[in-house]
């Protein structure tokens, strides 16, 4: 950023002697610095205005004539130049660019693009409508020589388990094009709704498209209760072909998603002749994963065939998404007519049969012309031969997809997944779980560290993924997906610093925006983000910081009438009860966030663990559940919350100083529907004579009527200088439930120790 601003210096100066005779701007460009996202690679910048103030183009061809339909919706509309007219906007088509790059020269009285395709076209005119939106409608004389890091920038959206109206989806691609994404992956079908029109099979619209209620509140929320109201529709094949055009005249181009052969409790709603068991099925009206899945019969694929037929008819994309996650193989391992098709077809096991499904579907697909893309459940039991995938359970599925040489979209529920939680403010709305805030995915690499240089080729982009379980409306769609796609636009254009702080400026001035143009989107950057630490022998401190650097912060301890500055690094929690904290800059005033602490003798250990918590839910480190303060009872995550998959909770707590302890009192998480199960058992050792393990105390029985399980163990007392805490993981998952087979997740929070 330095060196950007003595070149805009330098560019300045030089501007300044060439354009003596230019009228004095009346006011000068907005800062430039904070003006676009995806920043460009390469931008010099004069600091002055244009004259332009209208946008005339001559007839350039091919290429712009795609975009017209958007650049007439402009601050300034951009038209094509009438007879007699002079254009001021010249388009250069300059085959030795790079796929997607252009260049972009804003000179006194006209300017240029310079470009190889349409992509490089479409992602110059982007950079001008930033221009044109952050300056009043003027254009700033600058030059710019850019390129993105990645061919495929996607954000996808589900559709089933909400929908919204086309007016939405369009302002959402709008969206897209603001960020220079180029791919909308429409997550067209699922369990609880069809949205497609298919004109061959009636009742896919009249069935599968309509469920009789829907949960409310969250799928943890025992037992489950519903609205009680019919709720579904679709968008007919004209309101497709509408979105589409909309998208491709801004450079987008739409991959629908026709979810096959799991997720498919609707079809069967509509046509149970394509299940493998007799059952009444029905569109699902809770969320999770399902058993009703097709049946690899030939009927089905025929089936397949007819609406992929109507699919390609009105996606123009390369690609079709055939889906293929979470297929549970419970009815085809119970069906007869799945066990002969093995026999026939020497499949070993159902992932086999699955591959033989998706093998099925990718040639109906390659027949028609185009290719598949489908998550990486995919390559289980080998991958189809012409598939890309979409690597969503981790980055594992792209790296084993690179090394077979098969192109892979990184979409890794770690750092894409925009349903989660976004920040740990408890008013949040309601969302899946987890946290994935702002810096999360900025600070993401799309290529895997541990993937040869000679195999990057294949990670073509990434995709961020709205998932609508918790979105009833297009408002929440904004708030929980806006700020983050900005952020991930800027990680696949490919950052050209690793500035956290310029991006976030330049985020908050993208906010403001947004706020004007009345988008619902989130603002968490004046919130406080606390970092609980504990030194050994001394206790628990909290420090400070807020996305937005430059803000002013406030905080107040339990015993204190009125906030205070904070002016120290550390904020030592010496007295139990409530903190509090906010920050304000230039008049706006963020969140206030309270830390409720509660002192106990873990606060004073030296806490290790024999086993990491799972990537996911590393908390606030080892500490996490013995620093006093408690996470989120509604949700797990977030920086209390320590998360296992498969593996225990194996804690050594050191004393400086010799404790007497007499109880200890556990809290575990339980969403059985998200694979977080209680522990089996719980077991604590006084270790302090090194050839001595004697057990204190241990239990089997943890129960919890809701979500939060509460146990103390009292046990008769005993001098300490070293505690083991062993929680025993809940171990695999009974088939039949949700994530059946899997490793169950332990959450373990606060362990006080009295
Ligand atoms: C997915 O989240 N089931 C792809």
């Amino acid at each position: 950023m330095k060196i950007l601003k003595v070149l805009s210096f330098l560019f300045l100066l030089l501007f300044m002697l060439q354009c003596t005779n230019t009228k004095t701007p009346e006011s000068t460009p907005a800062n430039i610095n904070t003006t676009f996202i995806p920043f460009p690679q390469k931008l010099e910048s004069s600091g002055h205005f244009s004259n332009i103030n209208n946008i005339k183009l001559s007839d350039q061809g091919v290429a712009v004539e795609q975009f017209l339909p958007w650049l007439t919706t402009w601050p300034i509309p951009v038209e094509k130049t009438k007879a007699g007219e002079k254009a001021n906007l010249t388009l250069k088509n300059i085959p030795t660019l790079k796929a997607g790059a252009y260049t972009l020269a804003i000179r006194e009285n006209d300017f240029e693009i310079q470009h190889k395709d349409p992509e490089g076209l479409r992602n110059a005119l982007s950079t001008v409508h930033q221009l044109l939106e952050f300056n009043e409608s003027k254009l700033p004389i600058l030059e710019i020589a850019d390129e993105r890091a990645f061919p495929y920038r996607g954000m996808h959206l589900d559709v089933a388990r909400h929908m919204f109206p086309v007016s939405d989806i369009k302002r959402y691609i709008d969206y897209l094009a603001f960020y220079k994404l180029n791919y909308f992956h429409w997550h067209l079908t699922d369990d609880q709704g069809w949205r497609i029109e298919i004109k061959k099979y009636p009742k896919l619209q009249e069935i599968a498209a309509y469920r009789k209620e829907t949960l409310v509140g969250h799928y943890n929320d025992q037992p489950h209760q519903f609205d009680g109201k019919k709720y579904g529709g679709y968008y007919t094949q004209e309101e497709i072909k509408d979105v589409v055009a909309y998208a491709h005249a801004r450079g987008i181009e739409v991959i629908p998603e026709i979810d096959v052969p799991g997720h498919s409790a609707a079809i069967l709603a509509a046509y149970p002749e394509f299940g493998c068991i007799e059952k009444t099925y029905e569109t699902g009206t809770k969320w999770g994963v399902f058993f009703d899945v097709l049946c690899p019969k030939e009927e089905t694929f025929q089936f397949l065939s007819d609406i992929f037929d109507e699919v390609i008819a009105l996606f123009p994309s390369q690609y079709v998404h055939i889906g293929g996650d979470e297929c549970p193989k419970d009815q085809w391992k119970e069906s007869a007519f799945c066990k002969k098709l093995k026999k026939e077809n020497n499949l070993k096991d159902e992932h086999e049969l699955q591959s033989y499904f998706i093998k099925r579907v990718e040639k109906i697909i390659n027949d028609k012309g185009r290719k598949i893309i489908g998550w990486d459940e995919i390559l289980e039991g080998g991958l189809a031969p012409n598939a890309t995938i979409t690597s969503w359970r981790g980055i594992e599925g792209g790296i084993d997809a690179a090394q077979l040489h098969h192109p892979a979209i990184m979409a890794p529920s770690s750092h894409c997944y925009f349903d989660y939680y976004q920040s740990e403010d408890p008013d949040e709305p309601l969302a899946i779980g987890n946290l994935i805030p702002y810096e999360k995915v900025y600070h993401w690499k799309p290529i895997p560290e541990e993937l040869p240089d000679s195999l990057h080729q294949f990670i073509i982009g990434g995709q961020g993924c709205i998932w609508t379980e918790y979105m009833k409306d297009f408002k929440k769609v904004e708030y929980m997906g806006l700020v983050r796609m900005a952020t991930l636009a800027e990680v696949l254009w490919g950052k050209n610093s690793s500035d956290i702080d310029a991006f976030t400026n330049a985020l908050f001035n993208h906010i403001v925006y947004w706020k004007k143009e009345k988008a619902n989107i989130a603002n968490h950057l004046l919130d406080i983000q606390t970092s609980v630490e504990m030194e050994p022998g001394k206790g628990v401190y909290v420090t400070l910081k807020t996305p937005l650097n430059d803000a002013n912060k406030y905080s107040k301890k339990p015993t204190t009438k009125d906030f205070t500055s904070f002016e120290t690094d550390k904020i030592w929690l010496e007295e139990d009860g409530n903190y509090q904290f906010y920050a304000a800059l230039q008049g706006q005033k963020g969140r206030t966030k309270d830390i409720k602490f509660q002192g106990h003798k873990g606060n004073l250990a030296k806490v290790t663990l024999k086993t990491k918590p799972s990537e996911r839910f590393t908390g606030n480190g080892p500490q996490s559940v013995f620093n006093g303060i408690k996470g989120f009872e509604d949700r797990y995550g977030g920086s209390e919350w320590l998360g296992f998959s498969g593996d225990d909770f194996d804690a050594t707590l050191t004393f400086d100083t010799p404790q007497n302890i007499q109880s200890l009192s556990f809290k575990f998480f339980k969403g059985e529907g998200q694979w977080i199960y209680l522990p089996a058992k719980i077991e604590v050792y006084n270790i302090s004579d090194k050839a001595k393990r004697q057990l204190l105390v241990e239990t089997n029985k943890i129960e919890s009527e809701g979500k939060i399980s509460n146990i103390t163990l009292p046990f008769s007392a005993a001098t300490v200088s070293k505690l083991n805490i062993v929680v025993k993981n809940f171990g695999k998952i009974p088939e039949g439930r949700q994530g059946g087979g899997n490793e169950a997740f332990l959450f373990v929070d606060e362990i006080e120790i009295k």
